[in-house]
């Protein structure tokens, strides 16, 4: 897929048209082929929180059926008491790319589905953009597995008693490159308390386990819809995950 193309594509998914020429270039070249990411996107090194390394240790080597079983029934925090079901992911296992996003919300606490909501259908055009897709080569999943009640923001608590889930869905999946999506899942797991927007622009590189993904940060599809000015920046994050050649 040339770039003029899947711009093109993108900016009516996402309608902001008509179609305009990127600033500067992001990345070095486009391969389609590379199994690692091109080392000059590579700036930013990030390991998990030790302590949320060290609480996932004990789900370690489950599988995602049994991980999933698991986080059905969880109780580790107050959320189970308002939640309809758990959201624990959807799309491919095993994929290449694994998205992740912050909590369900009323639409997916409904369905049981991550990101099916309005929010989550700018997000499934935006995939399709880059050629990418739940039904394809895409694996969904968010940092609490449980709807926040009155759609508030996940707490830190609550972040920390669910993210183990998290590092060991990430683990049993294996993608070859995560696509973070907002301030939740992107601090998470970069380690950070840094906004979105200083983190944006340059490929991370997950350490979790032994495994070293690398990761793209964007802003949560969202806040592109409250502030449709900041979708160009989500294109050129795109552009890069595009660009490192794993879809
Ligand atoms: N927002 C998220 O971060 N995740 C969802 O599943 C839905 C909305």
């Amino acid at each position: 897929m040339t770039n003029t193309r899947s711009k093109a594509d993108l900016f009516d998914a996402m309608g902001i048209g008509p179609v305009w020429e990127l600033r500067k270039q992001v990345g070095a070249k486009v391969s389609t082929a590379i199994s690692e990411p091109m080392p000059e996107t590579v700036l930013e090194q990030a390991t998990v929180d030790p302590g949320l390394a060290n609480a996932s240790i004990s789900l370690e080597n489950m599988s995602l059926e049994s991980l999933r079983e698991m986080v059905a029934t969880c109780k580790k925090c107050g959320l189970c008491e308002t939640r309809k079901q758990t959201v624990f992911g959807d799309g491919i296992p095993h994929a290449p790319l694994m998205v992740v996003g912050e909590g369900p919300g009323v639409d997916e606490d409904q369905t049981g589905l991550p990101f099916v909501g309005k929010s989550g259908q700018l997000l499934d055009r935006m995939l399709k953009a880059v050629g990418a897709s739940r039904v394809n080569n895409t694996y969904i999943a968010n940092v609490v597995k449980c709807h926040p009640p009155g759609n508030r923001n996940p707490e830190q608590a609550e972040i920390e008693q669910c993210s183990p889930y998290l590092v060991q869905q990430i683990k049993s999946n294996g993608p070859k490159v995560l696509l973070l999506v907002g301030r939740f899942a992107i601090q998470t797991l970069l380690n950070t308390k840094k906004p979105v927007g200083e983190l944006r622009g340059v490929v991370h590189k997950v350490t979790l386990g032994g495994l070293s993904i690398p990761a793209v940060v964007t802003y949560h599809p969202a806040y592109l819809l409250r502030r449709p000015e900041e979708k160009s920046k989500a294109w050129d994050d795109l552009l890069l995950l595009k660009q490192l050649g794993f879809i």
